[in-house]
């Protein structure tokens, strides 16, 4: 099991922003959606594109190269071309900030 890692403060994510982390050599998304905090991978599923670039459109983050919608909340691949969804991280708010973790293998 991997350790939790601060990964910045709340207020630096406005909401509807995202910010992008490392987490063991992956590339993370901190995603602010109406004042909860989410962690995304930043890997397309279709092609392995980075998925920020653009504005979140609702729940939905759209990836830039052939706009595949996945949801922020649950990783869930909404729309085509990609169909597997993105991996999600346990996010925890403390008192010093954001911490998330890699739980991928638990
Ligand atoms: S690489 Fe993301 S939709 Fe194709």
């Amino acid at each position: 099991m991997s350790d939790w890692i601060h990964v910045g403060r709340p207020e630096e994510i406005p909401a509807g922003q995202y910010k992008v982390v490392e987490l063991d050599d992956t590339q993370v998304a901190i995603v602010n959606y109406r004042g909860a905090f989410y962690a995304i991978e930043d890997i397309c599923t279709h092609d392995g594109a980075r998925l920020t670039g653009l504005p979140l459109e609702e729940d939905q983050i759209v990836c830039p190269r052939h706009g595949a919608r996945f949801c922020v909340r649950t990783g869930k691949a909404v729309t085509a071309p990609a169909y597997q969804d993105i991996d999600c991280f346990p996010v925890e708010i403390r008192d010093d900030g954001l911490y998330i973790r890699d739980n991928r293998w638990d």
